[in-house]
This record gives C-alpha cells, structure tokens and sequence, in this order.
C-alpha cells in the first residue's frame, strides 16, 4: 500500500524507472515507416446509388486499398462513408475514376507520411514525465508498455497485480493488471481490453491513461475511490500484442494478429471476428487476405482462446465488459450480428445515455450510441456479442475520437483531450453498475 501511504515517495520512485524508458529507442523522427507511405492518400467517398457502390467495391479490390472505414469492401453501400487509405501508385487511377463517374469525394488526408510524422511529438515533448514520472501523452511501443506494467506490478501492489493470461501467436505473454483494493470481501469485476486492432493506437493510450488516473485520484476521488473499493478491474492493455508490434516496426495500418495461414501468404485474423457467436456471418469474412478474416474456426487465435477462457472462468463475478476501439465516436452495445434490441435494454441504454452525455460535458465532442449493428455496421463473431452472449449483462464497445480527420493517426496532442472526456464516460458506467439498475 506504498502508493497510499506516501505518494510523494512514488513519484520519486518512479524516476530512475523513467529514465530507463527514455532510453528505449523510439523509431526516428524522420522516415519512419522508411517513408513508406509518402504520398498515400485517405479519401471519403459516398456513393449515392447502388451502382455507385458497386463500382466503388470494384475499384478498391482492384487497386488493394486499405480500407478504414467499413472495416470491410462487403460493408460499401448506398449512403454509407468510406474513407480509404490509397497507396501512392494508385491515387491517379483512382481520383480520374471518381471524375469521370462523378461519384462525391472528398480527400482527407493528402500525404499520409507527413501526417504520420507531424502528429508524434517532438523528442523534448516526448521525454516529458508528469507528475507521476513517465509521459502518458505520447504513444508507447509495446515494450514499453510492459516494462510500465512491471514497473507499476513492483511500485503499487497494493492496488495492483499484473499477471499472465497465455502467450500470443508469436509467443508474447499476454498481460493483464488486476486493478482494486484487495479485500477478502466478494468482489464484482470490470474487464477492459484495448488495442483488439493493432493500428487503432489511442485503445492502448487510453487504457493506460485509465490506470494512471486510478492511482493518482484514489486518494482525492469519492468516485474513484468507490469504485476501487467495490469492484475489480481487469485491464489489459495490448490485446493484439504481435498485431500491435508489427504496427509500430513494419506497417502502421495493420489490424488483424500475426498468426499464419496454411494455404494462403496472407498473415492474420481479425481478432473482433473470431468469438463463438455467430461466427464467421455476416460482416466477417472467410478470406484470409481479408482485413475482417474470421479465422479457420473460432477462438483459432491464442490471444482471442486466452482472453475468452479467462472470462469464462470468472464470469460470475465480471459485471461488465468494455472495448475499446477507434475511429468513429460511439458508444456501442449489443447486438453486433443482428438488427435486435437485448433483452434488459433500458438499463444498458440509459447508461449509454448517461455516459455519452458525460463525455460530451468536457469538450463537447459528440458521441452517437446504440446497438453496434445499426449504429456501426453488422459484424459476427465480436468479443462484445460473445462477452454478453455469456453472461456479462452490461458490455459495450467504445469507438474513440475523431470521425475521420486525422483517423486512425489521432495526433499525440489528441491523446489528453481524448482520454479525459473517456475517463468520465467509463466512470459514469462504472457508476451506473454499482447501483442496482431501475
Ligand atoms: C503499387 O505498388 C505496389 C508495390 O510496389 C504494387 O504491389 C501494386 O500493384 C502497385 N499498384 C498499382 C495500382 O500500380
Ligand atoms: C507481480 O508482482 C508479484 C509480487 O508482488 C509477483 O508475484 C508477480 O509475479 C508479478 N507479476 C509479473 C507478471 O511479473
Ligand atoms: C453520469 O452522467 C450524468 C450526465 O449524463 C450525470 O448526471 C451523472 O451525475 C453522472 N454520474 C456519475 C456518477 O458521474
Ligand atoms: C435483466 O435484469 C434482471 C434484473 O436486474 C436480471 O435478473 C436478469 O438477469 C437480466 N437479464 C439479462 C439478460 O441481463
Ligand atoms: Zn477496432
């Protein structure tokens, strides 16, 4: 209970630690990536008929653009946005394309490196400690992540305990921090998973910002405090450790895990499409060159097999499960696989209410809510279906800032603002469980 006695000990405790961190290379300021993505584009287009929508799935699969919204060439339709990130070489085709069919466009991004590279920090703002001694508005490597959680293991274990739940496809342990005052009294549980999509860089950021908040407003927050004193929080904060690793050394867009294929060169699984639910259905796709692949069959990946045993273990007790995912602003709930409204349905849209409500107070930055399918897109196999499927009667999926601007290359700077307005919002959930719902 070190952190409870003396925080400013902690805070001194944390410094050689720091300085270790800083240590650890960051990839280069310049070229990183090897400059890859000079001159890729990412473009909003809505076709506005059928015809439109058809031609525009035509085009992508023929010049293999990545695809950042849907998630999937099967989710293009008639009035829907897709923004599509088009590499260098293909950005002529495709703008004389859209002139000449006059389908609306607009570009949003006009070279992807120079944003990639102007939304990291400067080096000096990088090695910036809080007051807690290490910088939680920058994005951080996976390893540095983890050296965080055993340094927070060592440093704070009366309030946190990190463990193993397997290994991943590549053979990385897969952490979880078990986050609440310890007590021999029966405790009700939160389980919070981040960075499920390898590229989508603020889940991790906020998962930690979520646990840093937690230690330094323990002792100041009624609300915090409850919350620690009643429940548990399973927080892990890399789900997709190989996916999240690759996105940081060889391709920033990568969303799916590592694992290989028997009979395709195509690499990965979409991991929030390999859940026993409905598996492999609509929204998933049997492709293994596919960014929405479902997998050979379910829980195929270890990281996915780990996380579900772990929560059909302590089902009984985990109250809720929270997702996090970007881009889009929403706060979903199920279903994901099917156009249906859940049994219990005004307990979990009133605290999406509330909670969307909070997270708008703090900068007025809106958030839409409600079930994933006609708020998103329809999706089969998810964590979140399969999550309440089993069980865990309140489970949502956030989908972090922006709607599109900067997309998934959210600027550092962004992280703060972001992750304070998130904070209330999951308070206000937290909240929302502790009492018994009307
Ligand atoms: C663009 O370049 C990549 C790799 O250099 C190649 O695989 C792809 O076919 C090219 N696309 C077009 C439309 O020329
Ligand atoms: C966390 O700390 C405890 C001791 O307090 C230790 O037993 C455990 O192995 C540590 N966890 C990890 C993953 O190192
Ligand atoms: C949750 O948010 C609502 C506003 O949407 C607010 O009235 C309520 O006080 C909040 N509750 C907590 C515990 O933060
Ligand atoms: C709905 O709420 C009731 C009362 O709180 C509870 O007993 C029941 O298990 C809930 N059902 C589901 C599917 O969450
Ligand atoms: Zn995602």
């Amino acid at each position: 209970m070190k952190f409870l006695g003396k925080p400013r000990s902690q805070r001194a405790a944390f410094l050689p630690l720091c300085l270790l961190f800083l240590k650890i290379l960051h990839p280069g300021h310049s070229h990183l990536y090897s400059s890859r993505y000079a001159g890729d584009k990412v473009i909003r287009l809505i076709p506005n008929t059928e015809e439109e929508a058809y031609a525009l799935k035509k085009i992508y699969q023929q010049l293999k653009v990545d695809l950042w919204q849907p998630s999937s060439i099967s989710q293009v339709s008639e009035g829907t946005v897709t923004d599509v990130h088009i590499p260098h070489n293909g950005s002529r085709a495709l703008l004389a394309f859209l002139q000449e069919t006059n389908i609306q466009y607009k570009i949003l991004i006009e070279d992807l490196q120079k944003v990639l590279e102007k939304g990291r920090s400067l080096p000096t703002q990088r090695s910036r400690r809080s007051v807690s001694g290490y910088n939680y508005e920058v994005y951080h490597s996976l390893e540095e992540i983890q050296n965080w959680m055993h340094h927070l293991n060592k440093t704070h274990s009366g309030l946190i305990h990190m463990f193993s739940i397997g290994k991943s496809y590549e053979g990385r342990s897969l952490f979880v921090l078990k986050l609440g005052r310890r007590s021999r009294a029966y405790k009700r549980a939160v389980w919070i998973d981040c960075g499920i999509h390898a590229r989508e860089w603020i889940g991790p950021a906020f998962c930690q910002w979520f646990v840093k908040e937690a230690l330094l407003t323990y002792r100041s927050d009624p609300t915090m405090r409850k919350m620690l004193n009643h429940l548990y929080f399973y927080i892990m904060p890399v789900f997709n450790v190989d996916g999240y690793h690759f996105s940081w050394t060889n391709d920033r867009f990568w969303r799916k895990t590592r694992s290989r294929n028997s009979r395709f060169r195509c690499r990965g699984v979409d991991a929030n499409r390999n859940w026993r639910v409905k598996w492999c259905d609509e929204g998933a796709s049997m492709h293994p060159c596919d960014d929405t692949y479902c997998g050979p069959f379910p829980e195929s990946e270890p990281e996915v097999k780990a996380v579900a045993n772990f929560l059909r273990k302590h089902k009984k007790h985990i109250r809720a499960y929270l997702s996090f995912h970007a881009y889009a602003q929403m706060l979903l709930y199920p279903y994901s696989y099917k156009y249906a409204t859940i049994p219990n349905f005004s307990c979990v849209e009133s605290a999406a209410y509330k909670a969307v409500n909070a997270l708008q107070s703090v900068y007025g930055v809106q958030y839409r809510y409600g079930p994933a399918s006609s708020t998103l897109y329809v999706s089969s196999g998810s964590s979140m279906d399969w999550a309440y499927k089993n069980g865990i009667p309140y489970t949502f999926a956030f989908e972090l800032r922006d709607t599109g601007h900067f997309g998934f290359l959210l600027p550092e700077m962004l992280i703060k603002p972001t992750c304070t307005e998130t904070m209330l919002a999951v308070k206000n959930i937290t909240m929302h469980l502790l009492k018994k719902c009307p």
